[in-house]
């Protein structure tokens, strides 16, 4: 089995989500909980962004002693210096220097030429090396860059001290076919491709960005990279609780190993939720509130008998208490006998069959039939009779 890193970016690409301000505070809280979750790099801030910023990745570095703290730059020397001040006292420091690729952004936000770009790539991670003991370099707009200048831009990277090559799909514009080929040409058209680790790193806006990252474990690169929840800029980052337990669950497709402790994801969800104020959708996967609750007769009467019926993830895998079965006008009797059961009641077949029949009446007018519901119920029908 191969062992696929995670760089988690919730503290960097993940506050970037409109609205989202995490203060210092907040952001040490999330960084103990990356720790325990079992990341193996994560992003604390982008040190020259603001003083906060920078106290914020500073005050991480100084606590986080299991996982490799880093810190974004662009690729400018006084970015990489402040990142350099602000790291200095962690355990593992990682410096993440980046510049844009495409042709869109190099033409437009840029306003460098092809050539120029390359020479800042040279003397910035050559620089950033000689500060780092790992160097991440990301080609900002992969998926839109011409190939051959991306393979290029890499090869050079590499060759002056990078480590770890990140190719973003900085709009989320790629789909999981296009992005496996992008890193098999780079495989094949950069001579040094064997001597970093490559990195993928996805966008939501097309709804794709897991679907994408798989495609890239599927190439055989070796680190992910994403956000607790999916949290991020537009439409988000890829989730990456949802890669873990893709990888979990399809171990037998997928063939990778990872650090992350499945146990901790819903704690970890439910911090970062609670901090952002990012609400996690209720059908979402792995972490949503319906991710493990079932309310058609058919679904409820197969997860009573076994719950592999319809559950491919088991609720406690992820550090979920149990899963809920939701009594509402698409159950049926054994879910609502049980529930019975459960509450202590023991019934005749005649009170069975009028008390189910009174349930599907009131399902009917109300979306979830409650426990209170349920006695209130029971007692109507005593008095009834
Ligand atoms: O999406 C992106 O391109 C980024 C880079 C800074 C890596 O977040
Ligand atoms: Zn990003």
């Amino acid at each position: 089995m191969r062992q696929i890193l995670f760089m988690d970016t919730t503290l960097r690409d993940g506050e970037q989500s409109a609205g989202v301000n995490l203060n210092p505070q907040e952001k040490l809280q999330i960084a103990r909980q990356l720790e325990r979750l079992g990341v193996n790099v994560m992003e604390a801030g982008f040190a020259a962004a603001s003083e906060g910023d920078f106290q914020s990745v500073r005050d991480i570095a100084r606590i986080v002693q299991n996982a490799s703290v880093m810190s974004l730059a662009r690729a400018k020397e006084s970015d990489i210096r402040t990142a350099y001040e602000a790291l200095k006292d962690a355990v593992a420091p990682r410096l993440h220097v980046f510049i844009a690729t495409s042709d869109i952004h190099m033409k437009h936000k840029l306003r460098m030429t092809r050539e120029e770009v390359l020479d800042t790539v040279r003397s910035t991670v050559a620089l950033s090396k000689s500060l780092f003991p790992v160097v991440q370099f990301s080609a900002e707009d992969a998926t839109r860059t011409d190939y051959a200048f991306l393979a290029q831009v890499v090869e050079e990277a590499i060759r002056c001290g990078a480590d770890v090559i990140n190719i973003p799909d900085t709009v989320g514009y790629t789909n999981p076919q296009e992005y496996y080929q992008l890193f098999q040409y780079l495989k094949n058209h950069v001579p040094s491709y064997d001597k970093a680790i490559f990195s993928c790193h996805c966008h939501d806006d097309l709804g794709m960005a897991v679907a994408n990252s798989l495609a890239a474990i599927e190439s055989g690169i070796g680190q992910v990279e994403g956000t607790i929840n999916g949290i991020g800029e537009r439409a988000g980052n890829a989730a990456l609780e949802e890669i873990a337990v893709a990888l979990h669950i399809r171990k037998d497709h997928y063939q990778a190993d990872t650090s992350i402790h499945l146990k901790e994801i819903k704690a970890t969800s439910a911090l970062v939720s609670r901090l952002t104020g990012m609400v996690v959708p209720k059908n979402k996967a792995v972490v949503g509130a319906n991710a493990f609750a079932h309310e058609s007769g058919i679904h409820q009467d197969g997860v009573l008998k076994e719950a592999s019926t319809y559950e491919i993830i088991s609720p406690e895998l992820v550090g979920e208490e149990a899963n809920k079965l939701v009594l509402g006008k698409h159950s049926g009797r054994h879910a609502f006998m049980d529930r019975m059961q459960e509450l202590g009641y023991q019934l005749s077949e005649e009170e069975r069959d009028r008390a189910f029949r009174s349930f599907k009446q009131l399902a009917d007018r109300k979306k979830e039939v409650t426990e209170e519901d349920l006695h209130a119920l029971i007692l109507g029908e005593a008095a009834a009779h």
